[in-house]
């Protein structure tokens, strides 16, 4: 009978395992912290486990309060008119903004099933949200131009540091999909994405406005003005120009762009965010063409039209690519999941895949299909075709409340609405 509840004891504890890691990355379960192995531990452990039940209460502390949404116009405007003391209330709501959203994403994590967490590349990341978190706590109040110096400093080495976090957690995530259920997954990713981008967009908003203030950076690039991160006047086809140009010279042969509708179109936005989703999207439409167009003397063009609406900014991206459905997707919606990513070969561990993509790109050797800038501008990364696109798309369009969709015709062709909201009204996503 002992026996037996034991075993149940075990098993209950397995199930609501709590993940917890020190500052040595020591991975432990709620189990050891309770000392039902007391007799198995060392004192070392037992100190260790001390610090990480102190730390815990402190992410409870954090994970406790309300994240502080903003929109994009309160970005534009609170940047617009800056001296010395507005960029140093900017800088202390970074400082005191991010271990917010970092402790939501770690309680997030900590929920996941056991088994998910120990998967290398989610732990890995967990490992990074740690100590993230732990150097934003400990961060003293910034109080002078040359403290904030020191401080975008610091935000510049955590954002490179962070990097890889989207391909290491997809494919950790995907590798240890068969424990949780697509709809799970999806929600968790959902949340982990909206939540990283809003901490890129702080803390690069900061740093952007900080150089902008001391005169490093020019508030205006190639004739486009912008106010820290967001570009007041973006024009939409030149971004989309900008993608074309990049894709036709590292894919061979691939299609040309034909470019209709509002020519003129210009709005306010995060330009890496909507270069990043045309990217994307024109790299899915020229892939498609190109490859179902084999044997045809020249490809047929992709045609983007560019609408400006009352509210909002659409743009629609036709191919003739044969449609989607003759892939292995099944539903419109699998498109937009993070559960059907393609792990490229499951014998590699996430850190060799993540390197192998790496020495490929450093080495200048880019397979046809493989990452460009707006990828790495966008702080997603290079990924290698494991079909990241268009679920990443999916979550920048819908960030500020925007939109994507896709209609397949099969047997000829696929076509796109991306929809942008003009006004810069709506909140980031509930998820931050
Ligand atoms: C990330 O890039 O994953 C971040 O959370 C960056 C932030 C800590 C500045």
């Amino acid at each position: 009978e002992e026996q037996k509840e034991r075993e149940i004891d075990e098993k209950q504890m397995e199930d609501d395992d709590i993940y917890a890691c020190g500052d040595e990355g020591a991975v432990l379960k709620r189990k050891d912290w309770l000392g039902v192995n007391r007799d198995r531990r060392s004192e070392s452990t037992a100190l260790s486990q001390h610090r990480l039940f102190y730390q815990n209460k402190q992410l409870e502390l954090y994970a406790a309060k309300e994240a502080n949404r903003l929109t994009l116009r309160q970005l534009v405007f609170f940047g617009r008119s800056m001296d010395e003391d507005r960029l140093i209330k900017s800088a202390n709501y970074v400082r005191t903004e991010l271990p917010v959203r970092i402790a939501h994403r770690l309680r997030d994590m900590q929920k996941l099933p056991f088994i998910v967490v120990t998967q290398e590349g989610v732990a890995k990341v967990y490992e990074l949200y740690w100590t993230a978190f732990e150097k934003f706590r400990r961060y003293p109040p910034i109080n002078t131009l040359e403290e904030n110096v020191a401080f975008c400093r610091f935000l510049f080495d955590i954002l490179h540091e962070h990097s890889t976090v989207i391909p290491t957690l997809a494919l950790g995530l995907s590798l240890s999909s068969p424990h949780l259920s697509p709809d799970d997954l999806d929600s968790f990713m959902r949340r982990m994405l909206v939540s990283r981008i809003s901490r890129r967009v702080l803390a690069e908003h900061h740093i952007a406005l900080s150089e902008i203030q001391s005169g490093k950076r020019l508030p205006a690039t190639h004739g486009e003005p912008h106010v820290g991160i967001i570009f007041t006047g973006l024009n939409v086809k030149r971004c989309i120009e900008k993608c074309g140009n990049i894709l036709r010279q590292r894919g061979n042969g691939w299609p040309e762009i034909q470019i209709d509708g509002h020519l003129e179109t210009s709005f306010a936005y995060i330009k890496e965010h909507l270069e990043y989703i045309l990217f994307e999207l024109l790299k899915n439409a020229m892939r498609a063409t190109a490859s179902n167009n084999r044997n045809a003397p020249s490809l047929p063009p992709i045609r983007a039209t560019i609408v400006a609406g009352a509210n909002d900014v659409g743009v629609r991206i036709s191919d003739q690519g044969g449609g989607l459905f003759h892939t292995l997707v099944k539903t419109p919606s699998d498109l937009f999941s993070f559960s059907h990513l393609l792990p490229l070969g499951m014998r590699a561990t996430v850190d060799e895949q993540v390197g192998q993509w790496q020495q490929t790109l450093a080495s200048g050797n880019y397979p046809d299909d493989d990452a460009t800038d707006p990828e790495v501008e966008a702080g997603v990364g290079h990924h290698p075709r494991i079909g990241i696109g268009l679920p990443m798309s999916n979550i920048f369009a819908t960030y500020f409340g925007g939109s994507l969709e896709l209609v397949t015709l099969d047997g000829w062709g696929t076509d796109v609405y991306l929809r942008l909201p003009k006004l810069g009204t709506n909140l980031e996503g509930i998820e931050v």
